[in-house]
């Protein structure tokens, strides 16, 4: 086999075997294919897509780069979530005890953050003592122990995939469905899980701008996850305005630890009833989402949820009295008001403009390397359809430095503000199973 004769099958539309897609990814994953050709390879994937054979065979091929998570000792039905990022985004910290507290086992990987959207492993290690690193056979243990394990991605889980993204990240071919889809699935079917639910966002804080962008993608990976045995079911979500009123690493966890006492903000509370429901159902612990959701609500609310996050907390080693008075998480020297320069309605928060506010305050990293701020980040006073009087609080700064002239203009460009009302946006647009 030749790549270049690969490359030029793509070019002409012609559909790959699955052998040639195994060929090429064992080949470029023992660098034995240059950079050069797999970059060819790639935009003309960019140009003229993927077959549903094509993009299957590139995810069980990216799976098969590297280890596949065994988590067969591990009883019930395990089901994961994995959302495209977002802004305010603090969904896992939530729905990983909601769910555990109804004897579903939650074994987690999570990642970190990088550019504007925060990462989960971040927000836990904003808890004192907390480690995300356990063993393999800890992770295990703690599962069935207590239902709920977070830990960062160990092992050699789809290396291919790693390598491909680096390469696709500078030769401008990132923005291809078949090639997303493959990259998240590869991924979420290394780490072991039976079933998976995904949360697709779209809007000008998320990867994926359109819903009918966000729809194709949603699509692709539920098939993906169909065709490789592992039930998967897609929601669309909006992320047209942040989740939830918090962005930051300890100020998302103050807000999640509110959420699981069923006091949160309202979008974030509906959003991980609805995920949860759908992960119990997955699950076989309720028949069908309806009752899920009324049973998951019960628990939110009689504080079972958050007793689920202590037990979790406490056996990663994190500071447990830090969740029962988070004013004890890291805080910032000075919280500063961001005002409204005129008067109206809410139409739009541009939750990368925001996002990036967090960044220039330190709660995010520009690159992997670089070292982040727990206590720092932004606080919403206003969300859509909320009126607005000229000089009102649209959103507070945690803030320790002295210059957030920068962060401060990010949030004022991030709110859209006309005379007209508008209603606030629906949060889930579909479910696609
Ligand atoms: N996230 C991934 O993991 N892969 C992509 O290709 C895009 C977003």
């Amino acid at each position: 086999m030749r790549m270049v004769d690969l490359i030029a099958k793509k070019r002409d539309h012609i559909e790959l075997t699955t052998e040639e897609i195994e060929w090429m990814i064992r080949n470029y994953t023992d660098k034995v294919i240059p950079d050069y050709q797999m970059s060819a390879f790639l935009m003309a994937v960019v140009f003229n897509g993927m077959t549903p054979a094509e993009r299957l065979a590139l995810t069980q091929a990216m799976v098969g780069s590297g280890e596949v998570v065994d988590l067969s000792a591990i009883e019930g039905i395990k089901v994961d979530k994995h959302s495209t990022g977002g802004v305010g985004d603090k969904t896992s910290l939530i729905l990983g005890p909601l769910v555990a507290s109804m004897g579903v086992p939650v074994a987690k990987m999570s990642g970190r953050g990088l550019g504007h959207t925060g990462g989960t492993l971040d927000k836990l290690e904003s808890i004192s003592g907390m480690t995300i690193e356990l063993d393999m056979e800890r992770f295990i243990e703690q599962v069935n122990e207590i239902k709920l394990a977070i830990i960062g991605q160990t092992g050699n889980l789809a290396p291919a995939d790693k390598y491909l993204y680096a390469l696709r990240d500078v030769t401008a071919t990132v923005e291809s469905i078949p090639l997303i889809a493959s990259s998240i699935m590869s991924k979420k079917i290394a780490a072991g899980a039976d079933a998976i639910v995904l949360d697709v966002k779209f809007g000008a804080g998320a990867f994926m701008k359109t819903l009918e962008d966000a729809k194709q993608l949603a699509q692709a990976m539920v098939e993906i996850g169909r065709d490789a045995q592992r039930q998967t079911v897609a929601f669309l979500t909006d992320m047209n305005q942040p989740l939830g009123l918090a962005i930051g690493n300890a100020l998302e966890v103050k807000e999640a630890i509110e959420t699981l006492k069923g006091h949160g903000p309202k979008d974030l509370e509906e959003l991980v009833l609805q995920l949860a429901s759908q992960m119990v159902v997955l699950a076989k612990k309720a028949p069908d989402v309806e009752t899920a959701y009324e049973q998951l609500k019960e628990k939110l609310h009689r504080g079972e949820a958050f007793n689920k996050f202590k037990e979790f907390v406490q056996a990663q080693g994190g500071d447990v009295a830090q969740i029962e008075n988070p004013d004890l998480l890291p805080k910032a020297d000075s919280i500063i008001p961001v005002k409204a320069s005129q008067s109206g309605y809410v139409h739009q928060i541009d939750a990368l403009s925001i996002g990036l506010a967090a960044m220039k305050l330190g709660a995010g990293r520009a690159t992997k390397d670089d070292m982040i701020d727990m206590a720092v980040g932004v606080v919403l006073d206003k969300k859509v359809g909320d009126s607005v009087g000229e000089g009102d609080v649209l959103a507070y700064i945690h803030a320790n430095r002295v210059d957030n002239e920068e962060a401060i203009a990010y949030i004022q460009k991030a709110y859209c503000i006309c005379k007209d009302p508008v209603c606030p946006p629906t949060l889930i647009y579909d479910v696609i199973a």
